[in-house]
């Protein structure tokens, strides 16, 4: 199952090579030897991962040749943008008009837009952000695979079912073996471009044998690997960088530091911020955004929460909501509800526009199965599929009765390649 086309290199520009997809040109960072013009590559998240044998690329685009421009036909025609809507608010349409123009809005617009409940001007916000997820990205799709390789955490985040003050639940640690035969999997039997290891912030494995899982998986399988240990400190991500790690889920969970320390149990929200700048200094990709939905936060905070990922250079957004957990202090609120959740993905597209992947969130599909679909209408272009073993998936229950918690890889992949074509998506990571 390929989830990336290959391409053909056209041309070397310094460190990017240039790569032609049925006519469409994109720039990918070289860290392979030997290439090339005229070879074949698999391109993730920017950067050239793999050649492919001519024979072997050319089989896989004749496939793809025939559904390419369908696809896109299709995701063109769902995306068609009408700005006439009696039933809308001329104030609300004249601020969709400048988000679809690529206007940048002021504060007060971006406020009225969240602010929104009536349900015809909602869906054309929806609509305003899938146009222009449509106009900058085309039709790709990330599909990315995720490892959870550990529920340890040393951490008492008030929301997380897997903080250490939970006795309730099973821990587990995959050993080194186990790491690796679920990523062979993955990238191997599956198909897998990007992978993503996390866990809890577990002192349980020494940051060198989580550089020699990096490293072993870079030097047996053509992978972009993301990681998501948690707050690593400068030093530990210098390692997992020089290991081959080129990206950092690290969500700041709420901008408003107050909020952050009550919700963390006292940690400071600058060192988290310090944090995610170094690591972007360093090279890496950043994937971040926030808990919507946190007892007390306002819109304001979920404003400044989208502002506060753009201006911390996210390359992908995460934007989850709460779901309330009956074994952590915040078991009696309330879950937020997939409407705000929409409103920040379409938010965050109108925001920036150009650059964003934008995650649709296993969290988002617990609370409403159908919100993959609605999420992907409404400006966002990325899946995660979960890769880890079934029999550790209950055990990483940060929230309970997780989407997806149960279906094997192959149920997934199926169902996603299904809502993607439906949709007219192609299931590729082509950008940079
Ligand atoms: N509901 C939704 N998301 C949660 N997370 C932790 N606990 C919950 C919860 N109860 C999210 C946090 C963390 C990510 C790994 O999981 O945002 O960064």
């Amino acid at each position: 199952m390929c989830y990336a086309i290959p391409g053909k290199i056209e041309a070397f520009d310094n460190k990017l090579v240039v790569v032609d997809y049925f006519g469409e040109k994109r720039k990918a960072y070289n860290e392979l030897d030997g290439l090339s013009i005229g070879d074949y590559i698999y391109a993730q998240g920017g950067y050239a991962i793999a050649k492919i044998p001519e024979d072997e690329a050319k089989s896989i685009l004749a496939v793809w040749k025939e559904t390419f421009f369908d696809l896109q036909e299709v995701d063109l025609k769902l995306s068609r943008l009408n700005l006439n809507q009696e039933s809308v608010s001329k104030e609300f349409l004249r601020i969709l008009d400048n988000a679809a123009e690529g206007r940048e809005l002021s504060r007060e617009d971006l406020r009225v837009l969240i602010k929104e409940k009536n349900k015809p001007a909602l869906e054309l916000l929806f609509k305003t952000a899938n146009f222009l997820r449509q106009k900058h990205h085309k039709n790709s799709c990330c599909v990315h695979g995720i490892i959870e390789i550990s529920n340890y955490c040393r951490c008492a985040c008030a929301y997380c079912g897997i903080a250490e003050g939970n006795k309730q639940i099973t821990r587990y640690r995959m050993s080194q073996k186990e790491i690796l035969e679920a990523a062979r999997q993955a990238i191997e039997e599956h198909g897998f471009k990007t992978l993503l290891l996390q866990s809890g912030e577990d002192s349980g494995y020494r940051i060198e044998e989580l550089a020699e899982i990096v490293r072993q998986i870079k030097a047996n399988w053509p992978a972009l690997i993301f990681i998501s240990f948690g707050e690593v400190g400068l030093d530990n991500l210098k390692l997992l960088y020089a290991a081959g790690a080129r990206g950092l889920l690290l969500r700041f969970e709420t901008s408003n530091p107050k909020l952050y320390k009550q919700v963390t149990a006292g940690k400071d929200l600058s060192s988290r911020i310090a944090h995610l700048k170094e690591a972007y200094a360093l090279g890496y990709m950043i994937v971040t955004g926030s808990l919507i939905g946190l007892p007390q936060q306002s819109e304001e905070d979920i404003l400044n929460d989208i502002l506060l990922a753009k201006e911390l250079h996210a390359e992908m957004y995460s934007f989850g909501p709460f779901i309330s957990h009956p074994q952590t202090p915040f078991a009696n609120n309330p879950s937020a509800s997939a409407e705000i959740i929409l409103k920040v993905i379409a938010l965050t597209r109108i925001i920036d526009p150009a650059h964003a992947k934008i995650l649709v969130t296993t969290a988002l599909e617990t609370i409403n199965p159908d919100a993959r679909r609605e999420a992907l209408l409404a400006g966002a272009n990325s899946v995660m599929l979960n890769v880890t073993p079934v029999k550790y998936r209950p055990f990483y229950s940060i929230y309970p009765s997780r989407a997806h918690e149960k279906e094997s890889i192959e149920v997934q992949i199926k169902d996603t390649i299904g809502l993607l074509m439906s949709l007219g998506r192609s299931p590729a990571d082509l950008s940079v």
